[in-house]
C-alpha cells in the first residue's frame, strides 16, 4: 500500500465529496504555468482546513507561507462577506502570482497579501493592534515554525485555532539526530507546544495525494 494507493484513494474521495471547482482549478492551473512548485494542501486538506475555520465562526484568519494561494482560496471560502483573510509570502514572484489569482477568483477584497518576511510581516501585525484572529494556519518554512507558533500564540483570541502543516515529514519527524533543518523545526515546535499551558494540542499523520505527512491541531484555551 503505497503513494498509488493513497492518490487513488484521494481521487475517489474527492470525486465523492468534493464538487469540480473551476476557481481553485484555475489557481492551480495558473501556479504551475508560472512555475510555482506544487506543494499546495491537497483538496481533501483544503476543505478540512475550511470546515475546521467554519466550524468555529471565523471572522479573521492568518496564514503564513502564501505560496499561490490556493490553501488561502479554500480558507477564504469559511468567511462571511465582512471578513478578513491577511496572507504573509516572502517570495515576490509567487506573491504575484498569489494576487492575480485571488483578483480572478473575485477574493481581493477579503484577501490582503503581505510581500516579505513572515517574522517581519508577523511583528508589523502584532504592532498595528489588530483584533485577534480566529484561525491561523502555519505553513511557510518549517525552520522558523516555533517563532510562528510564539507570533500565533501573541495574535489569536482565545477559544481559536493554529493549524501547522507538514509535521510528519515522511515520518522524518522521530529521527532526532536528523540532519534536515525543516525536521528539526518540526522537532523544536512539538517541544515547545508541549510544555505551553496556553493550549490543547494533537497531531495527525495523513497519506495522501501529497504522500505522507501531518498536521498539528492546536486550541488555545487561555
Ligand atoms: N499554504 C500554501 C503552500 C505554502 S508553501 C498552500 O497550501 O497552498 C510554503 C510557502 O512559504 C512558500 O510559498 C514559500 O515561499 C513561503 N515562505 C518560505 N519562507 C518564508 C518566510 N520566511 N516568510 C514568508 N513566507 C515564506
Ligand atoms: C514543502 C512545504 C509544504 O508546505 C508542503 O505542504 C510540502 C512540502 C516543502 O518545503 O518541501
Ligand atoms: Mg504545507
Amino acid at each position: 500500500m503505497h503513494q498509488t494507493q493513497w492518490t487513488a484513494v484521494d481521487d475517489y474521495l474527492e470525486h465523492q465529496l468534493i464538487p469540480q471547482d473551476a476557481v481553485l482549478d484555475a489557481i492551480l492551473k495558473h501556479s504551475d504555468a508560472a512555475g510555482l512548485p506544487s506543494i499546495n494542501v491537497a483538496p481533501n486538506q483544503g476543505k478540512m482546513l475550511m470546515l475546521m475555520a467554519q466550524s468555529i465562526q471565523a471572522q479573521r484568519i492568518l496564514e503564513v507561507g502564501t505560496l499561490g494561494g490556493y490553501s488561502t482560496v479554500w480558507l477564504a471560502r469559511a468567511l462571511p462577506k465582512q471578513g478578513r483573510l491577511i496572507t504573509l509570502e516572502i517570495d515576490p514572484h509567487y506573491a504575484t502570482v498569489a494576487r492575480q489569482n485571488f483578483a480572478q477568483a473575485g477574493y481581493q477584497d477579503l484577501i490582503e497579501l503581505r510581500l516579505g518576511s513572515a517574522l517581519e510581516s508577523l511583528e508589523q501585525l502584532a504592532q498595528e493592534g489588530l483584533p485577534p484572529f480566529d484561525f491561523i494556519f502555519i505553513d511557510a518554512d518549517k525552520e522558523n515554525n516555533t517563532r510562528y507558533f510564539e507570533w500565533a500564540l501573541q495574535l489569536v483570541r482565545v477559544g481559536g485555532i493554529i493549524i501547522v502543516d507538514n509535521v510528519v515529514r515522511s515520518g522524518a519527524v522521530i529521527e532526532a539526530d536528523s540532519p534536515d533543518s525543516r525536521v528539526q523545526g518540526v522537532r523544536r515546535l512539538m517541544e515547545r507546544i508541549a510544555q505551553e499551558p496556553r493550549v490543547q494540542a494533537t497531531a495527525i499523520q495523513t497519506v495522501g495525494s501529497k504522500g505522507y505527512d501531518g498536521f498539528a491541531l492546536i486550541h488555545v484555551i487561555a
